[in-house]
């Protein structure tokens, strides 16, 4: 996967904003709504705030954006400080002018018997809007991308995911520190759909990712690893500063 090398996560993220930016002016422009595929965590938080300054003080608009977040956790109801609904509103979402019904984050309040339709509801949305002209991603430790755990194949379309344990270990402080309160599950866009992305850009910083970095760059591509089938994909790039990048070759 080609690979962007920054200084430091600020620069980075910088660059990134940027190329969001300039998709949705381009879209503008064309008369056409930007699809983003948006992720949570806290790898894209300063590419949200450098675009909520380009919308404050660059006029920026999100009038012609439709996003599509990646996951959230199941069961979670959307105000619970956890929920990445709560997130996006607080990252993104309330601070620029993004049309109320533009963006989708999956439900963690859907009931189990209707679970398996709102995953094909979301999908089709996706669809809807004319695909995903950019990917946003992070990378977990394990080497998921969303909440795509290893073992999940190329061909996996939207569903919920038990969560692995390595993961729900990284969100415990999010929980109070309490491994129980952390669900065990979460709706997760699927991998095909995410590689369907015309643009997918993976986001990486410190030390602690170098080892998932070096697998999904230069590893073999395999379910163990749902990082490693960005290889495959003809657009995507990985954007890492140097603490990340450095056990490449
Ligand atoms: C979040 C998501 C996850 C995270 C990953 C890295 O929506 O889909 O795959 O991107 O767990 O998380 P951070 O950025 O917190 O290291």
């Amino acid at each position: 996967v080609p690979t962007r090398i920054f200084p430091n996560s600020e620069e980075a993220s910088k660059a990134v904003a940027n190329e969001i930016a300039e998709l949705i002016k381009t879209k503008q422009k064309a008369g056409q709504q930007a699809v983003l595929g948006l992720a949570t965590g806290s790898s894209p938080k300063t590419v949200y705030a450098e675009l909520i300054r380009m919308h404050k003080e660059e006029g920026l608009s999100f009038k012609n954006v439709i996003s599509f977040n990646l996951d959230e956790y199941y069961p979670m109801q959307p105000d619970a400080i956890q929920s990445y609904w709560r997130f996006m509103k607080e990252q993104l979402f309330d601070h620029v002018d993004i049309e109320p019904g533009n963006f989708h984050i999956p439900d963690g309040t859907v009931s189990p018997s209707m679970l398996a339709q709102h995953c094909q509801d979301y999908e089709k949305k996706i669809k809807d809007a004319g695909g995903l002209d950019f990917q946003l991603l992070g990378i977990g430790g394990n080497g998921h991308i969303g909440f795509n755990e290893p073992g999940s194949l190329e061909n996996t379309k939207t569903r919920l995911m038990m969560l692995d344990q390595s993961t729900r270990a990284a969100a415990k402080t999010d929980f109070g520190g309490e491994l129980t309160k952390v669900p065990k599950k979460a709706i997760t866009l699927g991998v095909a759909k995410i590689l369907q992305a015309k643009r997918i850009v993976l986001l990486a910083w410190g030390e602690r990712k170098a080892p998932m970095i070096c697998n999904a760059v230069e590893g073999t591509v395999s379910a163990q690893n749902p990082s490693s089938y960005l290889q495959k994909h003809p657009n995507a790039l990985f954007v890492i500063d140097e603490a990340a990048g450095s056990g490449l070759k």
